[in-house]
């Protein structure tokens, strides 16, 4: 199921659009506000990074705004070039230790143990189909023993309960026709294959104990899990109003920091987060 060419066309295409996701609408503000609150103690002067899948560099940005130095990497040579431009722009070229064309499910351009933190963010993942262990393996084996992995995907009852959310949505025609829009093979594997009405290629969907086992399994402790957006999930038409009053604004930010990594909120946000950290004795031990 996995296609390589298939991302990078899409992403390549996809271009711009992808630099504008995270800052659209109050939604999109809240989400990009939460997988920086779950990053920030493991970004800064004088931290190693890796940005892997790192699109058009909105992370790759805040990391090395915070003094880190930062590699990028993805699988789309335009995503990389709108992340060059994006650095530039904002000088901090300097911060920066490379821009890598290369595929998640083969880390071998990188040596063992090299970056402090290693961030997989915005559902990279997903697209890896049956690869999503290979490439978190790699994810790990790059990372320093005591070093820390952040991944965000999307998250299989997220993604569900946010079509409930859209405007001009025909949601009785879509949960109407679960198995044209494969609705129960989404819940039963995770996995939504090519669509005719869909434009990304086939991803697999996350649930939070199936990500939790595969960091663990593969090496990871201490695994944090959280959901973005939490509490406002699926509110879009809120959170636009909500943002326009500044202490309304504050609050709802605020109970989304309280909320957002407890463990019965994960699922429940269109992205799940998970960070752990490396353990000292590597891979599986
Ligand atoms: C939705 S974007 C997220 C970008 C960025 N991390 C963010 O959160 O803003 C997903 C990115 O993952 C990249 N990607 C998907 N599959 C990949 C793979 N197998 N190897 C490397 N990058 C991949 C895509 O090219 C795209 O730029």
């Amino acid at each position: 199921m996995y296609n390589a060419k298939a991302i990078s066309d899409f992403y390549d295409k996809y271009g711009m659009r992808e630099w504008e996701r995270l800052n659209l609408t109050a939604y999109d503000r809240i989400n990009f506000y939460l997988h920086m609150h779950f990053l920030q103690d493991f970004i800064g002067e004088g931290k190693n990074v890796l940005d892997a899948g790192c699109g058009a560099g909105r992370f790759s940005i805040e990391i090395a705004k915070s003094g880190s130095n930062v590699t990028l990497l993805d699988i789309s040579k335009e995503q990389l070039k709108i992340a060059k431009i994006k650095l530039e722009e904002n000088n901090l070229l300097s911060k920066t230790d490379g821009f890598i064309n290369g595929d998640l499910r083969d880390l071998s351009m990188l040596e063992d143990n090299i970056f402090d933190t290693v961030v997989c963010y915005g559902a990279p993942l997903n697209y890896l189909m049956e690869n999503r262990e290979k490439a978190v393996e790699e994810l790990i084996r790059v990372t320093k023993p005591g070093g820390t992995v952040l991944i965000s995907v999307n998250s299989k009852w997220g993604v569900i309960r946010s079509q409930l959310g859209r405007e001009d949505f025909d949601y009785t025609s879509f949960f109407g026709k679960p198995d044209y829009w494969y609705i129960n093979e989404v819940v039963d594997s995770g996995d939504l294959p090519q669509h005719e009405m869909v434009s990304h290629p086939p991803r697999h969907f996350f649930e939070t104990e199936e990500l939790e086992n595969l960091l663990i399994k593969s090496g990871l402790n201490n695994v944090i899990l959280g959901g973005s957006p939490c509490i406002t999930s699926a509110f879009r038409k809120a959170a636009e109003a909500i943002e326009k009053n500044e202490t309304a604004w504050r609050t709802i930010l605020d109970l989304e920091e309280k909320a957002y990594c407890k463990r019965t909120m994960a699922d429940n946000g269109e992205f799940l987060l998970a960070r752990g950290t490396k353990l000292n004795r590597g891979l599986k031990g």
